[in-house]
């Protein structure tokens, strides 16, 4: 199934995201707000770039315009979040990882499967970022999960099974193995520009994984990913 590929194949490349110094911090509760602030603004402008993208061929692709609901669409959730901060959602600059991202979205932009793989990352995204809302509400003291957080836990209780709905919408889809490809390399683009939001020279995932080979550690991913097993995170 192409989910499970694009989840096996890319294990890796995720436990690299998530030991990044913002997803790190983040689910630490070490993250100081302005940096929680900042890191929201430079999403507002990967995810408005992105969604613009997305709206231009969603309209002529009924079948990822099905998988793809309009609440999946993340630029709302940030600018809601900032404007509880009291922060202008146009007021940053975007950062070189920020830019780079842009550009690979704009490169993209008549790619559909592409995209549709963007996005898959973006969205499985919020399953783990779900965990970090509550860290975060915590570490801030928001006291309402819908204040301050929406981005990072669009869904709230229904997380779970939104993400299996649009799993098993992904997997109907008939696509060729070109095009499963395609969705793939997508997949693969948005771990590697995710990972690089913080790295001031931009590093291919063929660098990444030799740079962390040696800490990688694939028994420990799946037990700390499988959501069943994870209590430490919980609360
Ligand atoms: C503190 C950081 C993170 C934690 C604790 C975390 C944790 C998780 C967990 C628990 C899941 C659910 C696994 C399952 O479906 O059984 C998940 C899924 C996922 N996460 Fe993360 N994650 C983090 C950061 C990231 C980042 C930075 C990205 C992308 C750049 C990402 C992308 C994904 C994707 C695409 C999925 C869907 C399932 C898959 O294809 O692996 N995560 N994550």
């Amino acid at each position: 199934m192409l989910t499970t590929r694009l989840k096996d194949d890319n294990w890796a490349l995720h436990q690299i995201a998530e030991r990044q110094d913002t997803p790190g911090s983040l689910i630490k509760g070490t993250m100081p707000k302005d940096g929680y602030l900042a890191m929201l603004a430079q999403q507002y402008l990967v995810n408005n770039a992105f969604d613009q993208a997305l709206q231009g061929i969603l309209p002529e692709h009924q079948a990822i315009a099905e998988l793809i609901l309009d609440e999946q669409l993340l630029t709302p959730y940030i600018a809601e979040d900032l404007a509880y901060f009291g922060v202008d959602p146009t007021s940053a600059q975007p950062l070189p990882g920020t830019q780079r991202f842009i550009d690979h979205i704009h490169a993209h932009k008549d790619r559909p499967l592409h995209l549709l793989g963007l996005h898959y990352v973006r969205l499985g995204a919020c399953n783990g970022n779900s965990f970090v809302a509550r860290v975060v509400r915590k570490a801030y003291a928001l006291e309402s999960p819908t204040q301050g957080t929406r981005y990072l836990d669009p869904f709230g209780p229904t997380q779970r099974k939104k993400w299996m709905a649009f799993k098993s919408g992904l997997d109907a889809m008939e696509l060729s193995q070109d095009q499963q490809d395609e969705v793939f390399a997508g997949t693969r683009a948005a771990y590697v520009l995710a990972i690089n939001l913080d790295l001031p020279e931009y590093q291919s995932d063929e660098q990444l994984l030799a740079k962390h080979k040696k800490t990688l550690d694939q028994k420990a991913f799946i037990e700390g990913h499988s959501v069943h097993v994870q209590p430490e995170l919980e609360g």
